[in-house]
């Protein structure tokens, strides 16, 4: 009996069972024996996963994490395990929850997301090594000028060192434009990092990065630089300056992390900026990888879900269409997996309809494959072998 979008998780369960295999080996072997041909497009698991369809065009494909699903729920578990060949934590590798103290390093929930990707034959990566954001309480007050290099330094080496030669590509710096400070090279002055060690900073945690794990695909990761406008125009114009002046510096870069959270009520489109993205990183020798894909659609008016559903899968096919058009980008992950546990479904984000939840994810909170999955993986099918 074929599996259809309806009963794909009964029957997976069942046929796991049956087998008496774990459900993410027993999927996972499937979907890497048999050959891609004549995928009955219900059939979302095994052939018919993300994981297949991208790798048939040399892509990765994966998720963002989120650590205490991983550890609570067995659908969430089988459903990374079927479709995804990349995992990346959404917050467990982060500054704050992997140094809770100075002097106290906590890395059971970051052990836990490489040792389940690892059983499963997936990819890791590595997010985030130096950000502004959620930092530990007790960076205020103690880091200073004077110690500043030696806090990020001694970071980054233990971090890094702990999972050397299994993370696929490690963020190494996160965010670090931010035209409205108002700098003429567009760096975020406000960033604790920045005010305690100057531009510098940069420059210092790629060569530390490279130092602790000299394999791992070292990156620079931001957002606000997909659409086709003057204000990511700018953004995109002063990443890519940062780009290459590390280049000119030898510093030690190897891809561009593209997030891409994108908004299904955007009036804006995709191309030209995604050009100038792949083309300025194919000039610089970069891969790309689009890191952190979802789709807002708070903005939508209608509150019927089918057409909200449609919007999203709209936004899904075009972007991904136009960032896999050329061979630059290795990988595609989202933000999350099912709708129920998106980061956009805090209150801060739901600004025009805070009594809908949002639905930006190929999964609906059921684990049940939304229209967006099916743009995804069209969009791999489109794509040319790399
Ligand atoms: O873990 C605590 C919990 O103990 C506490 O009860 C609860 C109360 O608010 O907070 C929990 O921490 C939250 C954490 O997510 C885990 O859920 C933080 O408040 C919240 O700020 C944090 O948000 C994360 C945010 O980054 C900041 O780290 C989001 O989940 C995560 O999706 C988001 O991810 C970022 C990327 O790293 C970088 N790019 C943008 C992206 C979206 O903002």
């Amino acid at each position: 009996m074929k599996i259809t979008r309806r009963n794909w998780l009964r029957q997976a369960a069942g046929t796991v069972a049956a087998a008496g295999v774990p459900a993410m080996l027993g999927r996972r072997a499937n979907a890497l024996s048999k050959p891609h041909h004549h995928v009955d497009p219900n059939v979302i698991t095994g052939e018919g996963s993300l994981m297949a369809h991208a790798s048939a065009r040399g892509l990765l494909t994966g998720a963002a994490v989120n650590i205490q699903l991983l550890r609570s729920d067995e659908t969430y578990r089988r459903v990374l395990g079927e479709q995804y060949s990349i995992l990346v934590g959404e917050n467990c590798m982060k500054f704050g929850p992997t140094q809770p103290k100075p002097d106290v390093y906590y890395f059971n929930d970051a052990d836990g997301l490489v040792t389940f990707a690892e059983a499963n034959g997936m990819k890791v990566r590595g997010h985030n090594f130096i950000w502004h954001e959620y930092l530990p309480e007790w960076f205020t007050g103690t880091v200073t000028k004077e110690n500043a290099k030696k806090i990020l330094v001694d970071h980054i080496m233990t971090v890094g060192g702990r999972y050397k030669g299994r993370i696929h590509s490690w963020d190494v710096v996160n965010e670090a434009i931010w035209i409205e400070d108002g700098r003429p090279d567009g760096l975020r002055s406000s960033s604790p990092w920045f005010q305690m060690l100057g531009p510098e900073y940069i420059d210092l945690a790629y060569r530390t990065a490279h130092e602790a794990d000299p394999n791992a695909f070292l990156t620079y990761n931001d957002y606000g630089i997909e659409y086709d406008n003057a204000e990511e125009g700018k953004k995109r114009a002063a990443v890519l300056d940062l780009l290459k002046r590390m280049k000119a510096a030898g510093t030690p870069i190897d891809a561009l992390g593209v997030q891409s959270h994108l908004n299904s009520a955007s009036t804006n489109s995709f191309g030209r900026g995604t050009t100038e993205l792949l083309d300025a990183a194919r000039q610089l020798g970069l891969q790309v990888f689009i890191t952190e894909l979802d789709v807002k659609d708070d903005g939508q008016e209608t509150d019927d879900i089918a057409k909200r559903d449609e919007e999203v899968a709209h936004v899904y096919r075009a972007f991904t269409g136009s960032m896999l058009e050329g061979k630059q980008v290795k990988a595609v992950l989202t933000w999350g997996v099912s709708d129920a546990h998106s980061w956009l479904n805090g209150p801060k984000w739901r600004v025009k309809h805070p009594d809908r939840l949002q639905r930006p994810l190929p999964f609906d909170s059921d684990y049940t494959p939304k229209p967006a999955f099916f743009a995804l993986r069209d969009s791999f099918d489109k794509a040319k072998r790399r």
